[in-house]
């Protein structure tokens, strides 16, 4: 598919998504959201790409949030809604069975930030700055940032930062835990690469196993979320790479996944 939003590259088993609108900061528009729900909808029964990475062309921002050209037009109610509902790549992203990386350096604004929040791992530079700043435009987070941002750090400071629409370093971002990594900006593209590769270089089953028993034991009672897991680790004692793995470690040599 051709796109014109975003770049989408394919190596070694991780896809790179690059938001690339950068003399607007990577701000989303209409286009962007449908082709990031396209790309993402590919992503999700692609077994050949083990690890997303998304990250934001021209180095000064991940994304500032939605195009606010688009707000000066009034809108009606039934149609955003179902304009929205058929570009809800945020929630594909929730059924991508790859891990996703954000690799924030720059403005991580609004819907950017909420972008991040829907990924996995967020590595940021130290100088990024992150907000839900939709405050400051008489709106709220609509992409899932009210709901997300509180699971991560809890009730009292996602809303002391929805309702000032405050902005927060990178390195206060890593204090508060919104983000897993800060590294100096010009270090964030290799950092989060080398994070896929390692990522990519896991047996591709048991990768996605894992968050599958993560993502969807945290929505679960915790007997529920046991349940889970106990069911993924016993079909993992099916595949050929579990196998292979033992078998790698007792001959002392690098094991090969076939990923059955
Ligand atoms: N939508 C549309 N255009 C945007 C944008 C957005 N969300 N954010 C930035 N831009 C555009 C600017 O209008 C500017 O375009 P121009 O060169 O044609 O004037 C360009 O990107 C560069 O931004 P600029 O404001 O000049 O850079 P800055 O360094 O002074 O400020 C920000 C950066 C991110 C602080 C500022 O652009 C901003 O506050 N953006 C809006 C963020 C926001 O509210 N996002 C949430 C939306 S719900």
């Amino acid at each position: 598919m051709h796109y014109t939003t975003i770049r989408y590259e394919v190596e070694d088993g991780v896809a790179t998504i690059t938001l690339d609108r950068p003399d607007v900061l990577n701000a989303m528009n209409g286009a962007m959201r449908q082709e990031l729900t396209a790309c993402f909808t590919g992503l999700v029964t692609d077994d050949d790409v083990r690890v997303i990475l998304l990250t934001g062309a021209g180095g000064r921002a991940f994304s500032a949030g939605a195009d606010v050209r688009d707000f000066v037009e009034p809108q009606a109610p039934t149609r955003h809604r179902e304009t929205r509902r058929r570009v809800e790549f945020r929630q594909v992203m929730d059924r991508c069975p790859q891990p996703i990386i954000a690799a924030i350096r720059g403005y991580a604004l609004g819907g950017g930030l909420e972008l991040a929040l829907a990924c996995d791992i967020r590595i940021a530079a130290d100088d990024a700055q992150l907000g839900l700043t939709e405050i400051n435009l008489a709106i709220i987070p609509g992409g899932g940032g009210t709901q997300r941002l509180p699971r991560l750090i809890g009730r009292g400071k996602a809303l002391e930062m929805i309702l000032t629409g405050m902005r927060v370093r990178g390195d206060e971002a890593f204090r508060l835990g919104i983000v897993e990594r800060v590294v100096p900006a010009a270090e964030v593209l290799s950092a989060a690469r080398e994070l896929a590769h390692t990522l990519a270089s896991k047996a591709p089953i048991a990768l996605r196993y894992a968050k599958e028993a993560v993502v969807k034991g945290l929505e679960l009672p915790l007997a529920d979320g046991l349940r889970i897991e106990q069911d993924l680790s016993t079909l993992l004692r099916t595949t050929e790479d579990r196998l292979e793995g033992a078998r790698a470690f007792l001959e002392k040599r690098r094991p090969k996944w076939t990923g059955r």
